[in-house]
């Protein structure tokens, strides 16, 4: 829309969300469900899971309407905390992707796994298979891991092919384990320095890399190791991943609501921005620059990524201080007010979320629900 198409339809925009304190965060629920009804759809027609990952919102109402989707494929999390605030709120299939280590969090990881119709965790080295282990045993039980191999993003994971091999080999021989298959994130192919940019570069990074993690299943089942299970997936790759026979499920987070960085993806664009956060304009000090209410305390930075204007084109957000926004408004200043309000698609939308206690859902401009971020700050 241009400047001028918004300044003549803004009280009717923003007539209900002009109730809305700001800084805010808005999801525009038709745009929201249909990200949902898309990646249940895909997962459907390519026979893999979608286990949504809930690290993006930490809302368990989310985490239901999710499972709703899938017919109940699960969640997964990232932390230990965070998955027990989805138990407690009658969740009851939680992977998590990431590893525990010390002995009191993995007497809770116990009893979560205990608690839940179904809990997984991960591991990939003798130092935290050991701990998982004598937890399982000390509370006289089994516990599920999962085996993440390392397909290229160089952070955890054990190298596929023979010392992947080895360490399942390791996981087998523990008592109180059972390895339920591996997990391999391929998040290096979406994000970062090294990422894809065309259609054609996701096809064959996501299809060369998959290849390998079929690979290590072959060798892993060609030595007596079942992998039942080949979890992976980020927003930018499922897409593409999920297409391969070895996958058996995708892991995808942000996909509900989509952001900035992921613009650079090439099936995603702007319309599939569900999530904005919603400004106000508190100073007018020169022609061409407005300040927001919305600074890095409200959108959490991303290195190399700026907020993006929804709804209006030419604002550039182009620097930020704590609670301060500021937007270069160009030629167009003359249209723009003390008071007004501005919505900008954060560059990152799960530490975005990560700063506010609520998610306002809106649609057709009117507020339909709101969701308090339980996992807020759960990162033990
Ligand atoms: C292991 C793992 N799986 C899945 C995801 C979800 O990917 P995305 O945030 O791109 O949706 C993440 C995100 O960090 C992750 O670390």
């Amino acid at each position: 829309m241009s400047l001028s198409t918004w300044t003549e339809t803004k009280p009717d925009l923003f007539e209900e969300q002009i109730n809305i304190e700001t800084p805010a965060i808005v999801v525009d629920l038709d745009v929201m469900e249909r990200n949902m009804k898309d990646y249940a759809e895909f997962a459907d027609q390519h026979d893999v899971a979608l286990r949504s990952h809930t690290k993006t919102h930490r809302i368990p109402d989310l985490a239901h309407r999710q499972e709703e989707y899938t017919d109940g494929d699960g969640v997964v999390c990232q932390t230990l905390s965070e998955a027990e605030v989805l138990a407690q709120n009658g969740i009851d299939d939680i992977y998590l992707s990431y590893m525990v280590v010390e002995e009191s969090k993995l007497d809770r990881l116990v009893a979560l796994s205990e608690k839940l119709k179904r809990f997984v965790t991960t591991v990939d080295c003798p130092g935290n298979i050991r701990p998982v282990q004598q937890a399982a045993a000390r509370h006289d039980t089994k516990v599920e891991v999962v085996l993440e191999i390392d397909i290229g993003l160089n952070r955890v994971g054990v190298k596929p092919g023979a010392p992947a091999l080895e360490m399942a080999q390791v996981v087998q021989n523990q008592p109180n384990l059972d390895l339920a298959g591996i997990m391999a994130y391929e998040g290096h192919i979406g994000y970062g320095s090294g990422k894809a940019t065309t259609e054609e570069e996701f096809e064959q990074r996501c299809a060369e890399t998959m290849d390998e993690v079929e690979a290590t299943v072959d060798l892993l089942e060609a030595n007596g190791v079942f992998v039942n299970e080949v979890k992976v997936g980020s927003t930018a790759t499922s897409k593409y991943s999920g297409t391969h026979s070895v996958v058996t499920e995708i892991n995808p987070g942000m996909y509900p609501f989509n952001d900035g960085h992921l613009l650079d993806v090439p099936h995603i664009d702007q319309d599939d921005c569900a999530l904005t956060v919603l400004s106000t304009v508190i100073s007018k000090p020169t022609d061409d620059r407005v300040i927001v209410d919305a600074g890095t305390k409200s959108i959490a930075p991303q290195p190399g990524f700026a907020p993006v204007s929804k709804g209006i084109d030419d604002l550039d957000y182009y620097n930020a201080s704590e609670e301060h926004g500021w937007i270069d408004v160009g030629l167009h200043g003359g249209s723009i007010e003390v008071g007004d309000r501005l919505a900008f698609i954060p560059p990152h939308v799960c530490p975005t979320i990560n700063l506010h206690d609520t998610l306002i859902g809106v649609r057709d401009g009117i507020v339909e629900e709101t969701w308090h971020v339980q996992g807020r700050g759960k990162v033990k």
